[in-house]
C-alpha cells in the first residue's frame, strides 16, 4: 500500500531515525584518532574496514532491533536482515569516510536511509566532528541542523564548486572517469575530494557544493543524501540522466541548471563505461 495512504512507521519517525544514527556516531568516537594498527583491516584492496565501522553498525542494529523488531535492514559490514520488499528497510553506512576515519582526517559521518515500498522516504546524515545533523523526509524538505536548507541557484558548471569520489574500487574505469573530470574541471570553478560520499550529497543538499559525481556507489553511501539533495530542490540522476542510481551506483547531482550540465558533459561518454569489456552495471 502506498505509504502516503498509510504511513506504516509512527510520526515521530524520522526523529527516531536521528537517535538511531546517534548511537551509531557515540559508537564511533572512542576510536576517533585513537585507532590501533589491529583494529584496522582490508575487506579488498584499499577498502578499509575497523573496529568503529564495526562497534557502530553494531549499535546502530541494536537500536533498530530495539525499536522497530519487524523492520528489514542493508547495512554495510553485516548485509541484510529480514530482507523483504513489503517491509521498511533501512539502509546504513555506519561510518562513510573510513579511509579519512584511520588518517585521522575530520571528514565522515553515519548515514540512515529508510526505504518504504522501495523508495527512500527519510534520510539522516550526522558528522560527529562538527556535529552536523542532516535530515530529510520525502515531500517535506531537507534541513541542516535544523534549518532549511536548499541547493544553490548555479546554472551551470562556470563559477561552480563540484565534489568527487575517485573510482578506487574499480579502475576499469578510471579512464572514462579521468575524461569525465577533465571536461569537468575544464569547464568549473573547483573540484573538491573529500572522501565522504554521504556528506558530499550533504554538503550538495545545502549549497556548500553545487554538484557532486562518483561511479560505483553502494546503497548505503546514497540512500539517504540522494534524498536530501531532492528533498533541497536539486536534481539526483544516474549516470544516463534516469532514476536507477540506486542499484548501478554511478550518480551524478546538483541545482537542476548544474546537474543538467554535468549530464551534457557525461553523457556523450557512456559508451566509455557501458562497454561490455567494462564490468559493472549494464544498460
Ligand atoms: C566510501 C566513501 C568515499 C567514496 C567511496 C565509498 P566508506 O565509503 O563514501 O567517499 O568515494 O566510494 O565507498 O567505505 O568510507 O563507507
Ligand atoms: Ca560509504
Ligand atoms: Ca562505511
Amino acid at each position: 500500500m502506498p505509504f502516503h495512504q498509510t504511513p506504516p512507521v509512527p510520526d515521530n519517525f524520522l526523529d527516531q531515525v536521528e537517535a538511531v544514527a546517534r548511537a551509531g556516531a557515540d559508537a564511533i568516537m572512542p576510536f576517533w584518532r585513537t585507532l590501533e594498527p589491529h583494529q584496522i583491516s582490508e575487506k579488498s584492496r584499499n577498502d578499509l574496514v575497523t573496529a568503529a565501522d564495526h562497534a557502530a553498525e553494531s549499535a546502530i542494529l541494536a537500536e533498530i532491533n530495539r525499536r522497530f523488531p519487524a523492520h528489514a535492514v542493508l547495512a554495510e559490514e553485516s548485509g541484510w536482515t529480514r530482507r523483504d520488499d513489503e517491509l521498511p528497510t533501512w539502509i546504513v553506512d555506519p561510518l562513510d569516510g573510513t579511509t579519512n576515519f584511520v588518517h585521522g582526517i575530520p571528514q565522515f559521518a553515519v548515514s540512515v536511509g529508510v526505504a518504504v515500498a522501495n523508495r527512500v522516504e527519510f534520510g539522516v546524515i550526522l558528522d560527529p566532528i562538527k556535529n552536523d545533523l542532516f535530515c530529510a523526509r520525502r515531500g517535506m524538505g531537507a534541513t541542516w541542523n535544523g534549518a532549511p536548507c536548499r541547493v544553490t541557484s548555479r546554472d551551470g558548471l562556470a563559477g561552480a564548486l563540484v565534489a568527487t569520489g575517485f573510482p578506487f574500487k574499480a579502475h576499469e574505469l578510471l579512464d572514462p572517469y579521468l575524461e569525465i573530470f577533465r571536461e569537468v574541471f575544464l569547464r568549473c570553478k573547483a573540484i573538491r575530494r573529500p572522501g565522504a560520499a554521504a556528506l558530499d550529497l550533504a554538503y550538495t543538499a545545502c549549497g556548500l557544493f553545487d554538484g557532486f559525481f562518483e561511479f560505483r556507489l553502494s546503497p548505503w553511501d546514497l540512500a539517504a543524501g540522494s534524498l536530501l539533495v531532492e528533498e533541497a530542490g536539486g536534481i539526483v540522476s544516474d549516470m544516463d540522466g534516469g532514476g536507477a542510481f540506486m542499484t548501478t551506483g554511478n550518480l551524478l547531482c546538483g541545482s537542476p541548471g548544474v546537474h543538467s550540465e554535468l549530464l551534457e558533459v557525461v553523457e556523450p561518454r557512456r559508451h566509455r563505461w557501458q562497454h561490455p569489456d567494462i564490468g559493472g552495471p549494464q544498460p
